[in-house]
């Protein structure tokens, strides 16, 4: 099989093509480098520099490259930019997998997976999410990613495509530095950036019903996230229609302050978090439950949340020499 990546250079595809191809696989890049980095790559993975709504390069492209399965990881990811912009949203997002859908049956691929997010269920109200919980997403990023789902379903339905749709929960860390991610829109990163800045860490609501009063989390490695698309690219392979939709993350919840814990223990930045008052549409508890990708593709994540935190710090001070305590 030759599989298209798209979003292969961002922070999570470059790890997907990169675990991908070191586990035999042939893989073909496409990415329009709007939040992508081409160094990212290794040489021997090829990169097409364009963009999902062209559809005469994805046209082209699945022809040349003979691609015979799709793992669409390109995307808009900003919660907050697509409560201001979900006309972009809507655009890149689901209008992007429209038409890529759209080239992926004319070019007659069979397998089609599908990053979705924890952000379909919006804001659960469970000890562990399973994938039948309710989706309600509460904005429009959750809504392109749900809406997003069930096209990808249904045109699996019509054209006998083998599909699967990937919740992501929590992703952090990196394989290694010069992967890792370079927004400053997750907890991690944010954390870094306040400390690097001389400023204290930011918690935003400690009167959550939880045990310390801060909202839990379900944080998954990177490397982890990465190796289950190549169970799940694999499972494809092997059959002809259905489809699949899964969780990942450990099914493990860790709390903001046991957070900002660690992130003191792996940079020695000691400095007391400030409590700030709750925001909008932060649930007080988002944890994955697992069962069904393990059963399904005897899949679970090993690495831990330090060897996130460990791992992203690297990576935050390759790019910011001067974080690093002396
Ligand atoms: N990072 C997370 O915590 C998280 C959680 C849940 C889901 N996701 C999903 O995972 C996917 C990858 O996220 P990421 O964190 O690696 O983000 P990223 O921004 O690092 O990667 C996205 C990649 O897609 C490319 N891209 C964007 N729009 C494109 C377009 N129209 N055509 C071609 N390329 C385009 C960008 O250049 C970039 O390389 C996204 O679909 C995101 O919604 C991410």
């Amino acid at each position: 099989m030759t599989w298209l990546i798209t979003g292969g250079a961002g922070y999570i595809g470059a790890h997907v093509a990169r675990a991908m191809t070191a586990a035999g696989e042939r893989v073909v890049v496409l990415d329009d480098v709007s939040s992508g980095i081409t160094d990212r790559l290794p040489a021997e993975i090829p990169l097409v520099r364009g963009a999902i709504l062209d559809r005469e390069l994805l046209d082209r492209t699945l022809a040349e490259h003979a691609v015979t399965g799709v793992v669409h990881l390109a995307a808009k990811k900003q919660v907050g930019q697509s409560v201001e912009q979900p006309l972009l949203y809507y655009r890149e997002n689901l209008h992007g997998l429209t038409v890529l859908l759209e080239a992926v049956v004319a070019a007659g691929v069979q397998r089609f997976l599908f990053s979705s997010s924890a952000a379909v269920y919006g804001i659960p109200d469970m000890e562990l999410i399973p994938e039948s919980a309710p989706c309600e997403p509460i904005n429009p990023y959750g809504e392109t990613k749900l809406a997003g789902e069930w096209l990808v379903r249904a045109t699996g339905r019509a054209h006998s495509l083998s599909t699967a749709c990937l919740r992501y929960f929590n992703v952090a860390g990196a394989d290694r530095p010069e992967l890792a991610d370079t927004g400053v829109f997750n907890i991690i990163p944010m954390f870094f950036d306040r400390i690097t800045r001389g400023e204290a860490p930011r918690i935003f609501g400690a009167d959550y019903a939880t045990p310390d009063g801060t909202c839990i989390r379900d944080y998954i490695h990177v490397s982890d996230l990465a190796d289950a698309h190549l169970a799940v690219a694999r499972r494809l392979a092997e059959q002809d229609a259905g489809d699949l939709t899964v969780n990942i993350g450990r099914g493990v919840g860790v709390s903001v302050r046991e957070l900002a814990d660690l992130v003191a223990d792996v940079t020695g930045y000691t400095d007391e978090p400030v409590v700030e008052p709750r925001r909008p549409g932060d649930a007080a508890k988002a944890v994955a439950s697992v069962d069904l990708i393990s059963k399904e593709l005897g899949w679970t994540a090993s690495r831990g949340v330090r060897e996130m935190v460990d791992s992203a710090w690297e990576g935050w001070c390759l790019r910011h020499p001067d974080a690093r305590i002396k």
